[in-house]
């Protein structure tokens, strides 16, 4: 979408994943000032988005939505100009038709949905200074051409506030279906593409709700052709740092965000944060593979069901080198410069996770342990015309 934001992922912070609809300003504040101290801001997570049950489940007697006086009691402008003063951005949730997620599945009262108001809410978010707008389906029902038009008029009402504001929507909500149904990057900034992430390795679905960090894997790198500067496939917020993984799944997790070119918006508890959390979340490496003004999701090189390489091309001409062992035990996973689109024989690789520096001839290999990735920057060479075999793999990703 070309509305001058989101030439890059976007990166934040969103208080769903932990606190659900245990929300209100103190949090906010203190999340925020826990974002500038740890260092998170300044590595670039600057939106700080405030999820479902901020909202007074009635609309005031003009029509115009209003922030829940208990939790939010300075207003939903204060918060803004909260996290303005402190160089964060600010994130804010609201649903297209009736009800949020909350107020379907979680007794959140009202109905409080945007459909019939959208130049109005707009307007509304854009007075209180919000940056970002999640608009999420959360209806049991509603066509793809429904979705289309629906989703586009408020594309069009933040559009006609005259702010920029960073457009995310998910058509996935309804806790039925997944995957993108098309590319909408005609509508909007980024878009989910699954069912709600949970803080699990693997939940054996791959079609519904929950889905685990492997099973959004699956359904998202093949999707890489979506991805480019102004638009990004999204799936999901981070669940670094919220258990239910070992350090390896972690930093897994957060290693294929970065190269798919995904939205880094940290689902912790920020405040109180490891050390390894905080290592993991700040890797300055994987945010620049994530950050590049290229703009692309890595493609896939090879897959074989259980050793997956993924490459990302970077602006400078290096390329973001990923070897993820999808299986269940510690393997050797291996490609080559040629492989990845560089051509030549003398090649340095950085090691993404200890900044260690070797050097190669062409191959890049490593000992993987059960769901691990080793991340490297290859850099030297020229540019390798792909070979008929890249070019069939690249382009054998699922079809929907
Ligand atoms: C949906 C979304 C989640 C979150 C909840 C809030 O399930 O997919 O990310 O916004 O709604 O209720």
């Amino acid at each position: 979408l070309d509305n001058g934001v989101g030439r890059v992922p976007p990166m934040g912070f969103n208080t769903w994943n932990t606190f659900g609809c245990n929300i209100d300003e103190n949090l906010l504040h203190q999340t925020a000032d826990a974002m500038v101290s740890s260092g998170m801001r300044d590595l670039g997570y600057k939106y700080v988005v405030v999820d479902d049950c901020w909202f007074d489940p009635n609309r005031d007697s003009a029509g115009n939505l209003r922030a829940n006086a208990q939790r939010f009691p300075s207003g939903m402008k204060a918060l803004g100009d909260y996290l303005h003063a402190r160089g964060l951005l600010f994130g804010i949730y609201q649903v297209p038709v009736d009800k949020t997620c909350a107020q379907y599945f979680n007794s959140y009262p009202g109905a409080t949905g945007s459909r019939g108001h959208e130049y109005q809410d707009a307007a509304t978010f854009a007075s209180w200074g919000v940056d970002f707008l999640k608009y999420d389906w959360c209806s049991p029902t509603g066509t793809i051409d429904d979705q289309v038009r629906t989703f586009a008029i408020m594309r069009d009402a933040l559009r006609a506030t005259g702010r920029p504001i960073f457009y995310s929507i998910n058509p996935n909500s309804i806790h039925e279906k997944t995957g993108p149904r098309r590319n909408w990057s005609d509508v909007a900034n980024m878009w989910r593409t699954t069912e709600d992430i949970t803080n699990t390795w693997n939940s054996g679905q791959t079609n519904g709700y929950p889905m685990g960090i492997q099973n959004i894997v699956d359904v998202t790198v093949p999707l890489s052709h979506y991805a480019a500067p102004g638009g990004f496939n999204d799936p999901d917020m981070l669940e670094v740092g919220n258990g239910g993984m070992n350090d390896t799944e972690m930093r897994s997790h957060f290693a294929l965000w970065a190269m798919m070119a995904s939205p880094l918006i940290a689902g912790n508890d920020v405040r109180s944060m490891s050390a390894a959390t905080r290592t993991i979340l700040t890797n300055p490496r994987l945010i620049a593979f994530n950050q590049d003004t290229l703009g692309l999701q890595a493609r896939q090189v090879s897959f074989d069901g259980t050793r997956r390489v993924l490459a990302k091309p970077l602006a400078n001409g290096d390329v973001a080198v990923a070897l993820f062992n999808q299986g269940g035990s510690t393997t050797t996973i291996s490609t080559t410069a040629a492989a990845v689109g560089r051509s030549g024989s003398s090649f340095t690789l950085v090691d993404a996770w200890t900044g260690g520096t070797s050097t190669t001839t062409g191959t890049i290999s490593a000992s993987v342990p059960a769901h691990g990735t080793a991340v490297y920057r290859l850099s030297g060479g020229g540019v390798q015309q792909p070979t008929a075999t890249t070019l069939v793999s690249e382009s054998s990703g699922r079809c929907l």
